[in-house]
Formats: C-alpha cells, sequence, structure tokens
C-alpha cells in the first residue's frame, strides 16, 4: 500500500501535516509531491518547520504563472512522478490548482483519488477555487467531507454515498496538534507589542485583491476602523497588488496597522487566539476561527463554509465598507452578540478527521475497492425513479437486497438527509438510479 501527497499552498501543507503525521506512524508508504506553487520562505518552507514535516520526496517547482500554464506545467511533473512511482492512491486536498492538476493527472492514469475536503461548494464559478474543486471532484474516487452539509453536495451532484467519509476538517487535527506546542514557542505577541484589542486580518483572494474597487472599499473600512489594532500579515500577492494600485503606503503609515511579513503557523494560532475579531477572505481561517472560538468577519459575498454562517460563528461582509464597519462597530458594542459568536458550535469535528481518512483508506484496500476496475456487467439502462418506503428497513439492508439501485437521496418529509448505513428508510422517499 503506497500513498501519494500532493501538495503546493500553505493551506494544503497545514492541512495535509496531521494526515501525513498518521500514515507515517502506522507504518504506511508514502510519498509527498510539492508542485511549488508557493515558493518563498514564509509561504512553504516556515510550514514544514513549524509542522515537523520531512523534506517532500518530489517538488515539481512550477512557481507563479497563468492558470493554464501552472496546472499544465503541475500535471506533467506529477504524471512523471505517478508513472515512475505508481502509488495505490493519490490524496489532495482542498480547491487549489494542485488539486485540480493532481486529481486530473491520478485519474487518467486510472489511479485512484482521495479528495481531502471534497464537496465544498460556493455556487460562485468566478472563483477558480470553485472550478477546481468541482473538476477534482469528477476525478474523485473517496471522498473526505468535512460536514453533512458538505456529504448531500455531492448526493445531489449524483455520486454514491458508499465512497463519501463524513469526516471532520484536518484543520481541526492540525489546531489542536499545534496550538500547545504553540502556546510554549510562540514569541509573536511580545514580538508584536500590541496594547489593547487585535483585530487579525488576512486577505489573499483574487476576486478581492486583483480588483481595484474592492480592494479600495476593504482599505477604507480598515482606514476608518477605530478601537482596535489591525495586525495584517500580508499575502504576497497583495503586497504585489496594493503596490501597482498605490496603495501600499494607506496601509503602512496608518498608526492602527501593523503590516507584516506571512507568519509561520504556530505564530498565526497564537496571534488569532489573543485576537478580539478576524477578518479575512481565506477558508482556512473561517474554519480556524470557529475552531478557536474568535468571532469572525469574512469578507466575501458568499462561502463554501455556509456551515460556520448558519452556526453563529462567521458573517459574511463582502467587500462592502459600510458593512465592514457596521458590523465592527456592532460587535464592539453589544456583548451578548459577541459573546455568542464566540459560543458557536464548530461544525469541522473533534480533531479525528485524520485518524477516520486512513482508516477509510486502509478499508477500501482491504476490501479491494481501491483499484479502478473496467465494468464487468452489462448495464444498458439507468432509470431515475422516486421510491416511497414503507417497509421497515435501512439503508445498508435495502442496498444488499437491492444491488442494482444506487440511492442517490433520501428525504425525510422535504429534508434531504444523508444516507448514513444504518438510517431508517421507513417512511421516507428515496431518489434512485435503477441501473439494469
Ligand atoms: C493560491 C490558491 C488559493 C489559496 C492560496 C493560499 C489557486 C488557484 N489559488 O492562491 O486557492 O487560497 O494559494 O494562500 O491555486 N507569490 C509569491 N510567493 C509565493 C507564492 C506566490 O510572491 O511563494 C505571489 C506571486 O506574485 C503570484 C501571486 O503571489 O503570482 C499569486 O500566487 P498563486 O499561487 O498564483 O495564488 P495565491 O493567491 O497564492
Ligand atoms: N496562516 C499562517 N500564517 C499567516 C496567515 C495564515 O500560518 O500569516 C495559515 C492559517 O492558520 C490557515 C492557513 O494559513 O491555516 C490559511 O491559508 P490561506 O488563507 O493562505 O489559504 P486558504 O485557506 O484561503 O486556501
Amino acid at each position: 500500500m503506497k500513498i501519494a501527497f500532493i501538495i503546493g499552498t500553505r493551506p494544503e501543507i497545514i492541512k495535509m501535516s496531521p494526515l501525513i503525521d498518521e500514515v507515517d506512524k502506522r507504518g504506511i508508504d508514502n510519498i509527498v509531491i510539492h508542485t511549488g506553487q508557493h515558493y518563498d520562505y514564509e509561504m512553504s518552507q516556515q510550514f514544514f518547520l513549524d509542522l515537523e514535516l520531512r523534506e517532500p520526496d518530489y517538488n515539481i517547482g512550477v512557481g507563479s504563472g497563468s492558470h493554464g500554464k501552472q496546472t499544465a506545467v503541475m500535471m506533467e511533473g506529477i504524471e512523471k512522478v505517478l508513472v515512475k512511482e505508481k502509488p495505490d492512491i493519490v490524496l489532495v486536498q482542498g480547491d487549489t490548482n494542485a488539486v485540480l492538476a493532481g486529481a486530473l493527472v491520478a485519474a487518467k492514469l486510472h489511479i485512484p483519488v482521495g479528495h481531502v475536503e471534497a464537496g465544498l461548494r460556493s455556487h460562485d464559478k468566478t472563483m477558480p477555487e470553485e472550478i477546481n474543486r468541482m473538476v477534482a471532484d469528477v476525478c474523485t474516487n473517496l471522498f473526505f467531507v468535512p460536514t453533512e452539509e458538505t456529504a448531500l453536495n455531492l448526493l445531489f451532484e449524483g455520486v454514491n454515498r458508499e465512497n463519501i467519509f463524513i469526516t471532520g476538517n484536518t484543520v481541526v487535527d492540525a489546531c489542536y496538534r499545534n496550538l500547545k506546542i504553540a502556546e510554549k514557542n510562540s514569541q509573536i505577541m511580545s514580538q508584536l507589542e500590541v496594547e489593547g484589542d487585535i483585530l487579525s486580518l488576512t486577505l489573499h483572494r483574487a476576486e478581492n485583491v486583483d480588483d481595484r474597487q474592492r480592494l479600495e472599499n476593504i482599505i477604507e473600512a480598515l482606514l476608518n476602523i477605530q478601537d482596535l489594532t489591525i495586525v495584517f500579515p500580508a499575502h504576497p500577492r497583495t503586497v504585489k497588488t496594493l503596490k501597482k494600485f498605490g496603495m501600499y503606503s494607506l496601509l503602512e503609515e496608518a498608526p492602527h496597522i501593523k503590516m507584516i511579513k506571512p507568519i509561520g503557523y504556530l505564530d498565526f494560532l497564537i496571534l488569532e487566539s489573543n485576537s478580539k475579531l478576524l477578518m479575512t477572505d481565506s477558508g482556512g481561517i473561517q474554519e480556524e476561527a470557529i475552531t478557536m472560538n474568535v468571532p469572525c468577519l469574512t469578507l466575501r459575498y458568499n462561502t463554501e463554509r455556509p456551515e460556520t454562517v448558519e452556526a453563529g460563528g462567521n458573517i459574511l461582509v463582502g467587500a462592502n465598507t459600510e458593512k465592514i464597519l457596521e458590523n465592527v462597530s456592532k460587535l464592539l458594542a453589544d456583548q451578548d452578540l459577541y459573546q455568542n459568536m464566540k459560543k458557536a458550535t464548530n461544525p469541522y469535528g473533534d480533531g479525528t478527521a485524520s485518524k477516520q481518512i486512513v482508516d477509510a483508506i486502509l478499508n477500501a484496500h482491504a476490501q479491494g475497492k481501491l483499484g479502478i476496475k473496467p465494468p464487468e456487467q452489462v448495464a444498458s439502462t439507468q432509470a431515475k425513479e422516486l421510491l416511497q418506503i414503507t417497509e421497515k428497513i435501512t439503508v445498508e439492508e435495502f442496498e444488499e437486497k437491492n444491488p442494482n439501485y444506487v440511492i442517490n437521496m433520501v428525504f425525510d418529509e422535504d429534508k434531504p438527509v444523508f444516507p448514513y448505513s444504518n438510517l431508517h428508510l421507513d417512511g421516507k422517499t428515496l431518489m434512485v438510479t435503477h441501473f439494469s
């Protein structure tokens, strides 16, 4: 059994790290392929040191570039490695170009793909990440999803429920594991020397920083925030565009804003946990905020992490100056609102996602379900049907009894529910595909 991990950017290194540790701990043969999409010390190497990860076995060295070129170079490099190494499964994480390239190459080589953090949807195809997530999920065989809501997205797209594993998000594993280490080792708070409350900010999403108007709106809000010191570890993409649009000095010269280089993971965990508020357009930070009970304002018009909003820990404010300022003021003035946001329940699991993912992979391998094989039975029709179940039967029993049916969705009254193996179907409606 051999696993190939594909990583390329800061969040992938962080969120794959507990999984790489788990696979190493169980003595499973594995290789790590870094695409090299992030290459600055602060965006890559720093995380290998913080997370005590071994150096990647391969680095494709793709660097920066247009989406087409970057994806093409990654695909060429990853293909060479996979042909040589012949892993039993390729694991990709999240929604970057590495995920798109890795999943596509592996699927064409008939190597099973496991997508960690599969099924997220913002329903916004202007985001490069939405395209990456959706294409990767077309190529994926084992879907490791963080929540039931995410699992339902996949069911609605026709994914077989047997291949979906609701595990929580490995971001929680990484956070729980590293927060204690960070508390011992990080010097960031004394280095920053901030008196009073902190708002920590990150900003890097293409739709915000490459759009002059949106960036201007956000900066106007930042310049007008009072009673908080803004700590802003700025992503290299953002530094580049701030300079291009002549906006960099506005932030650098504002007395209540501390612009710093991107910081290491351990320092960032400490900064987050010592913040009164987080403001971000990052995916991972929306998840970390609710994991660490810090209220989050998200500089986006939609999110593929709606659970954080539904749980009450995250508010979407877009790139809208008034909305940003209004929500910061409200949270500072209204203690009940602030405390309720802090208390929001974390939807991303209990920190055992990595263990569950490795268990699922080993199980699939042991049951001979990992390989991609050509079909052996002729199935010329695929009828979609609705079935009203009146029998006392569970999902597992239904599937045993009806091997030619695939359950697409279960409705309890008018509410879609995930078809867990032990779910009782009596009184429910099934949407099925009938192969014959
Ligand atoms: C990428 C991911 C995004 C993820 C983010 C995590 C895609 C399409 N985007 O966005 O989903 O949220 O990583 O941070 O995969 N740069 C440097 N040094 C580096 C890396 C980048 O200076 O080490 C600069 C370059 O000018 C580059 C720009 O940042 O052109 C953007 O980098 P890129 O990797 O294309 O996208 P990110 O914005 O980092
Ligand atoms: N992070 C970090 N240092 C920083 C900013 C972020 O270690 O200066 C970490 C943060 O803890 C989170 C991850 O980077 O785990 C988020 O990455 P990013 O926002 O770049 O990408 P996204 O999650 O949006 O894909």
